[in-house]
């Protein structure tokens, strides 16, 4: 059992010499290193393969902790923090002064969360600080939501994985900036932006539509990331016959995830429910057999353009290649 106090104490003892320790959350797998060691944070960029200037999320374990990494804590942070924590939302604000700027990619601000994983929650109240932890995949590739996708990733270079089971979300954490007056999302996730502005409007905020002239850098921003290494084509449904005949007349090897049950002219496939959340839970589990089948190209049915299938749809774009010009969103690299 992972929750035994020996592990989690090792664990801890690992962050505390500089070291990585790379731990379940609700969402995918962190590659957790000391937030406060700026050489434990080199090491971090390092194994993962990562640009410096690409910032971390600090992981805590609860959000009256939030008031030692953000200058202020605003009313906006305090509403959507007591609301959604623990759980799969990341809130960006500007930092406090001690905060590295190895941690912050060099920015005024910090990106914070409280995971909803009760092995996360007790490492680090074990390590009794904020753990920086990007997701546990190599940059560019595919988010871990299982111990074996960390170490099929990583072998060696991680000291310790602790095991919890399969991630319940599936996929990384919506991200708001509250950093200036203007909330915005940066990246989408399962916690809708109407969950967010729901709760926001209580304090007269609204969502900004378009660019911002002060909105943060978003180092993230790349169009080809979460992605199989095997070409992804995203299809809608209706065009899924014609682009599977064609691909296969042209030689290719397909695999193909599919919503609804069409039996169609491939190498392998396998079928995904049209539950937002069980989609999300299974997506990058699927995507890695799918790239592992030995297809030459991936075809993914493209799911519904609605609002629970945001954060989705967004990963599911950068899995192809393709970025979304509408969100100024992250990528989860
Ligand atoms: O669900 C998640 O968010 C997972 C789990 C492990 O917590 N973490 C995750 O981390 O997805 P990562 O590093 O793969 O993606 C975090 C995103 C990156 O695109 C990064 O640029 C952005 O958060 N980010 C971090 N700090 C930021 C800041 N100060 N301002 C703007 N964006 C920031
Ligand atoms: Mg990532």
């Amino acid at each position: 059992m992972i929750e035994q106090d020996s592990l989690l104490q090792e664990a801890a003892a690992v962050l505390r010499s500089g070291k990585l320790v790379a731990f379940p959350t609700e969402t995918v797998y962190g590659l957790g290193a000391d937030a406060a060691n700026a050489e434990a944070l080199a090491l971090l960029y390092k194994v993962k393969g990562r640009p410096t200037r690409h910032p971390c999320i600090v992981h805590l374990s609860s959000l009256s902790d939030l008031s030692q990494w953000c200058e202020t804590v605003p009313e906006s942070a305090l509403k959507l923090g007591s609301l959604f924590w623990p759980g799969p939302l990341t809130l960006v604000l500007r930092k406090a002064p001690h905060v590295l700027p190895e941690l912050t990619g060099g920015q005024d601000t910090v990106a914070v969360r409280v995971p909803a994983h009760k092995t996360a929650l007790a490492l680090i109240s074990a390590f009794g600080s904020g753990i920086a932890a990007p997701s546990a995949n190599r940059f560019g590739h595919l988010s871990p939501t299982s111990a074996e996708h960390v170490r099929a990733e990583f072998g060696d270079d991680v000291e310790i994985v602790l095991d919890g089971g399969q991630c319940q979300v599936g996929i990384e954490s919506t991200i708001v900036d509250l950093s200036t007056a203007q909330p915005r999302i940066l990246r989408p996730g399962m916690i809708t932006s109407e969950k967010i502005f729901a709760a926001l409007s209580e304090l007269g905020l609204t969502e900004v539509q378009g660019k911002q002239v002060d909105a943060p850098r978003v180092p993230g921003a790349l169009a080809s990331h979460y992605a199989p290494s095997t070409p992804l084509l995203l299809v809608d449904s209706a065009k899924l016959k014609t682009v599977c005949t064609k691909l296969k007349q042209e030689g290719e090897k397909i695999a193909l995830l599919s919503i609804s049950q069409a039996t169609l002219p491939v190498e392998s496939q396998l079928s995904i429910s049209n539950n937002p959340e069980i989609f999300a839970h299974t997506i990058y589990g699927y995507l890695r057999q799918l790239d592992c089948s030995g297809a030459s190209v991936i075809v993914v049915e493209k799911p519904p353009d609605s609002s629970p299938w945001r954060g989705i749809n967004d990963r599911l774009q950068r899995a192809a290649g393709q970025s979304d010009t509408n969100s100024e969103d992250q990528d989860g690299c």
